[in-house]
């Protein structure tokens, strides 16, 4: 369901190189004052300018837990020397910069039930869980831990996930040699809640190997960082909006959604991650990429309806009823 945003104005305070591709920023109220509370698992959403100058709108998961009075938040951006230009314009801000956000958002909250929750993250998706690990353990609260990355020298946070007590396996770009997700997942029990976020194929892996091991789907939560959704060979396509009246341009890299939001539309959505269906629009024409977990095999065969979140198009031009 769609919220209306507040608008942040934010200064960034410091910039950290936490691996050849990823850093830290810690963003400071530029107005002065306590920033807008949030529970662990939420997001900011960054307004970034793309090459060319059209704006962009980037969720970048919350790294450190907020406390009372906190006047600064603290997220980690992977460049994405494929994307549409948003993460490289985000490494390009230096201490001074200021920048406009919305305020946080929770779509991914940590389930506290009557068992130590288990997180599990991979490469950039290790923010939220960070952030949901820092907070129990300052609570002093248990709970299991598992990071898993190509390779050391690309693991952000790497000491720290150790110290609060992640298994940290490093696959070398080959899944298999990853967490053993049997093991991980061996032992589900009422009121444990597994929280993952991570690329596209190993959510999948996560999501399947949970539920052949008979964990509920209520108790199993995931996110998709943006770089997830992407697709290799991804093109840009053209959206006209029949009822308003605008022509866009959705580059690689960004969602439909937030090119929607961009040019100042109002679409309703949830879960940005093809789960929900409230972001389903009505197709009049051009063919779908149809990347949703939401639509029925018919609905998206027939081609009329899609999510807008994490779907593209096959044809150079879409046009939707919006
Ligand atoms: S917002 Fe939930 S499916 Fe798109």
């Amino acid at each position: 369901m769609m919220r209306e945003p507040t608008l942040l104005q934010l200064a960034v305070a410091q910039v950290l190189q936490l691996t050849p591709a990823i850093r830290s920023f810690v963003l400071r109220n530029a107005e002065g004052g306590a920033l807008p509370p949030f529970a662990p698992g939420a997001h900011l959403g960054v307004q970034v300018v793309q090459p060319g100058g059209s704006a962009g709108l980037r969720a970048y998961s919350l790294a450190r837990p907020h406390a009372a009075g906190d006047d600064a938040y603290e997220i980690a951006v992977q460049c994405e020397p494929q994307g549409a230009g948003g993460s490289a314009w985000m490494h390009a801000l230096a201490p001074g910069d200021a920048l406009t956000a919305h305020a946080p958002r929770n779509d991914f909250a940590l389930r506290e039930g009557d068992a130590a929750p288990l997180l599990i993250a991979g490469g950039i998706g290790i923010t939220p869980l960070l952030c949901m690990a820092r907070a129990l353990a300052a609570q002093g609260k248990p709970f299991d831990f598992f990071y898993a990355t190509r390779s050391e020298a690309s693991t952000a946070y790497l000491h720290e996930a150790r110290a609060l007590g992640a298994t940290v396996v490093h696959d070398g770009g080959d899944p298999s040699r990853g967490l053993d997700l049997r093991a991980v997942l061996a032992h589900p029990q009422p009121g444990r809640h597994v929280h993952l976020c991570g690329p596209r194929g190993m959510v999948q892996a996560v999501v399947d190997t949970a539920r052949a091991q008979d964990w509920p789907d209520d108790h199993v939560h995931f996110e998709l960082f943006a770089g997830a959704i992407a697709q290799t060979g991804d093109a840009p396509f053209e959206v006209r909006t029949l009822r308003s009246g605008k022509t866009l341009t959705v580059p690689p890299g960004q969602s439909l959604l937030d090119v929607l939001i961009a040019a100042g539309l109002d679409p309703m959505y949830d879960c940005r991650q093809g789960d929900c269906g409230v972001c389903a629009v009505d197709v009049v024409e051009g063919v779908p990429d149809h990347r949703d977990h939401n639509l029925s095999p018919r609905e998206k065969a027939g081609g009329k309806t899609l999510c807008t979140c994490v779907s593209r198009a096959k044809t150079p031009h879409l046009v939707l009823d919006i």
